[in-house]
C-alpha cells in the first residue's frame, strides 16, 4: 500500500444523502478528521439498481475520492457494500484501505449473538445479494439470520415520514412479518434507517437489540486509523460534501441525516 499520512481526508461515500448518518457518526467520534463525502444522488437510489451499474459507480466515486487525496475510503452505503466492495478493494488495495458497512456489523454480531436469531431489514439490492447471510454463516457462531427487504423506508424517511401515524404503520407492517418473529436482535441493513430508529426501538419495547452500522462502521473506522497511526490529533479539519447532481432539495435534506445544513458542492461523476 502507498504511503499515506494522517493529515489525509477520510474518504466516504453512499448513493445518496443517507449516508449521512455514517459520516455524522464519524465526526462524532472523529472531530478532528476532515471528511471529503461524495453523495451519487444522479444514480440514487442504489436499492433497486443493478450489481454491475453500483460497481461502475463506486469505481468512478473511488477515482474521485483518491484524486482529492483521502486516505482511506468508507462506503457508507449497505447497497454498493454488498454489490462492489470486494471489486474496489481489489481496485484500490495497492493505495488506500477499503472499509465497508457490513463487515464491522457481521463481527459485532458474531461477537454477541452466538446461537441466537438476528433480523435484518435493507433495501432489495442488499437483501437479495444474500451477503449478511454468507458472512454470518462464515463466522460459525450458529446464528440464524431472517432478512427482510424492506423497500418502502427509503423512499418514506426521504419524503420527511418518519416519527409520524404513517411511518408507525409502514414500519409496523414490516416488523410484524413473520420472519422477523422470534428474533433477539435486527440490523438496520440501510443508512437510512438510523432516522427510524426510535420508533423500531418503541415498537420493540427494549425486548430486543436495535442494531445500527453507523456507529459500529465509525469505531472500525477509528480502530482502523489508530492502530495505523493515522488518527487525525490536531483540530481544524475542513469537511467537503460533494454530490453528482445538485438539488435544494438534497440541500434541504442534508439536516436530517447530518444533524445540521451542510453545503453541497456538485461535482459530476462522467466529465
Ligand atoms: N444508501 C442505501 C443503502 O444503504 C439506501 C438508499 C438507496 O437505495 O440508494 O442501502
Amino acid at each position: 500500500m502507498e504511503k499515506v499520512t494522517k493529515d489525509q481526508p477520510v474518504g466516504i461515500f453512499d448513493s445518496g444523502i443517507g449516508g449521512l448518518t455514517v459520516a455524522h457518526a464519524i465526526k462524532q467520534m472523529m472531530p478532528n478528521e476532515s471528511l471529503i463525502y461524495f453523495g451519487d444522488t444522479a444514480h440514487l437510489p442504489y436499492g433497486d439498481k443493478s450489481e454491475a451499474a453500483i460497481q461502475a459507480y463506486s469505481i468512478k466515486i473511488a477515482d474521485v475520492l483518491l484524486k482529492k487525496n483521502c486516505k482511506v475510503i468508507v462506503i457508507a452505503c449497505n447497497s454498493a457494500s454488498s454489490a462492489a466492495y470486494e471489486l474496489l478493494k481489489e481496485y484500490v488495495q495497492h493505495r488506500v484501505k477499503v472499509i465497508n458497512v457490513i463487515d464491522p456489523m457481521v463481527k459485532w454480531v458474531a461477537t454477541n449473538f452466538q446461537g441466537r436469531t438476528v433480523g435484518l431489514i435493507g433495501t432489495k439490492r442488499t437483501i437479495q445479494s444474500g451477503i449478511y447471510s454468507r458472512k454470518i454463516e462464515e463466522e460459525n457462531r450458529n446464528i440464524k439470520l431472517q432478512p427482510l427487504p424492506a423497500p418502502l423506508l427509503v423512499p418514506m424517511i426521504e419524503e420527511g415520514f418518519f416519527n409520524n401515524k404513517i411511518s408507525k404503520d409502514i414500519i409496523e407492517e414490516y416488523l410484524r412479518d413473520p420472519s422477523l418473529q422470534d428474533i433477539q436482535a435486527l440490523i438496520l441493513g440501510c443508512t437510512h434507517y438510523p432516522l427510524i430508529k426510535k420508533e423500531i426501538k418503541d415498537f420493540y419495547q427494549d425486548r430486543i437489540a436495535v442494531l445500527d452500522s453507523s456507529e459500529v462502521v465509525a469505531k472500525a473506522l477509528y480502530e482502523y486509523l489508530h492502530d495505523h497511526g493515522l488518527l487525525q490529533e490536531l483540530p481544524g479539519g475542513k469537511d467537503h460534501f460533494l454530490v453528482s447532481d445538485y438539488t435544494e432539495s438534497f440541500e434541504a435534506s442534508t439536516k436530517l441525516f447530518f444533524q445540521q445544513s451542510v453545503h453541497l458542492e456538485k461535482h459530476p461523476l462522467w466529465s
